[in-house]
């Protein structure tokens, strides 16, 4: 079933292999994509969907060194570079909008960006900045309730101007701790106001951003990335977990959204997500259903052949083999992903995997 063609909406896939989203960190001038990332993701069109690295829908989003941003004229030119390779080769690409939220230091953000986040609790820990090596991360300033409403409009904007520039749609990164979970946690954000405080208020964000981009985008053309159970990032199942979710993952459905991506984080070391949780979740959503993380050519076919899945999502044997979906087919050995060069500048590491020579 992996190698057979699928449709998420009117979006015809060549097959069922979906690139999982991968920070590289090769945006190196002013969080711009440029022809060595167009290069990359060209030479992996080959899977049924690629969903790109994050990429931040604000400039208070850039948290990571030389993550790219769609937010203005000069990211989205360079995302139509990306989408033209992409298309050339016959691919499908969604952009991932992942706004770093607190997960940041202010270092990493353009002049006149801050940090900012539902609270203004920092995360505990350090992380990489190109001009200061290794940094505590920011205090965040907490949003005010205007504040919330424009970072929701940052994202719809962003929407647009991914079709504008030819990709075929997004993916909310509501996963790892980012600005989307930030809200959804319970351990992170204790707001009191529309935003949090109940678990509607709690879904509320995410909901509202999955609601304005169907509305602006159409909604097969939105997916949604979730972790529940997950722990990177500060955060961590809370009391009423798999209630929130379910009331989340309804929701979407009846907004049409064109996919749920659930990422189990259990083959990273993270607690797994519970077996009953992923079916309930599964059945509660009408659209495409994305499972990820630890997936091989067999987990995966059993998942789809199970119907626990539409389509399986798989993260470093795609960073370390461009021509994954060949070499599952013909059973070919996988090269490994080396960790030295994941977020490195250049070439090493990011396009010089070479396809399968025999
Ligand atoms: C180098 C690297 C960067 C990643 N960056 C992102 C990211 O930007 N967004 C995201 O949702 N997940 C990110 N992840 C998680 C992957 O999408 C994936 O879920 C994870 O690697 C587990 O899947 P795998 O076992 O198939 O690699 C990243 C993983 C790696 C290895």
């Amino acid at each position: 079933m992996l190698f057979d063609p699928y449709k998420i909406g009117d979006l015809p896939l060549s097959n069922r292999v979906v690139m999982s989203p991968m920070t590289r960190s090769r945006a190196v001038e002013n969080n711009v994509p440029g022809d060595l990332v167009a290069t990359y993701y060209a030479q992996r069109a080959s899977a049924g969907l690629i969903i790109t690295e994050g990429t931040s829908p604000s400039p208070d989003g850039l948290g990571y060194a030389r993550i790219p941003g769609l937010f203005d004229a000069k990211t989205a030119a360079g995302w139509r570079g990306v989408a033209d390779a992409v298309h050339a080769k016959g691919g499908r690409i969604f952009v991932q909008l992942m706004h770093t939220g607190r997960v940041s230091s202010e270092l990493n953000l353009p002049p006149g960006a801050r940090v900012v986040a539902p609270t203004d609790v920092t995360l505990a820990g350090e992380m990489y900045t190109d001009v200061q090596g290794m940094q505590p991360h920011t205090k965040p300033h907490a949003l005010t309730d205007a504040e919330v409403e424009s970072t929701i409009e940052e994202y719809v904007t962003a929407g647009r101007l991914a079709r504008e520039a030819g990709l075929d749609g997004v993916e909310i990164h509501a996963a790892n701790g980012y600005l989307g979970e930030q809200f959804l946690n319970a351990g992170i954000n204790t707001r009191t106001d529309r935003w949090g405080g109940s678990a509607e208020n709690r879904n509320r964000f995410v909901v509202e951003i999955a609601r304005r981009l169907a509305g602006a985008i159409g909604a097969s053309r939105v997916g949604i990335r979730i972790s529940p159970y997950g722990v990177f990032n500060g955060t961590g199942a809370f009391e009423g977990v798999d209630a929130q979710y379910l009331a989340l993952v309804k929701e979407l459905s009846a907004l049409g959204l064109g996919y749920v991506h659930l990422l189990d984080h259990s083959a990273m070391g993270a607690p797994p997500v519970p077996e009953a949780l992923k079916s309930t979740l599964r059945e509660a959503f009408h659209g495409t259903f994305i499972l990820a993380g630890g997936f091989t050519k067999d987990s995966a076919e059993a998942a789809l052949v199970e119907r626990r899945a539409d389509l399986v999502a798989f993260g470093r044997p795609f960073l370390a083999n461009p021509d994954l979906v060949e070499r599952l087919r013909a059973g070919h050995p996988l090269a490994e992903a080396d960790a030295s060069t994941f977020y490195t500048p250049g070439e090493k590491g990011y396009t010089d995997y070479p396809p399968f020579a025999g």
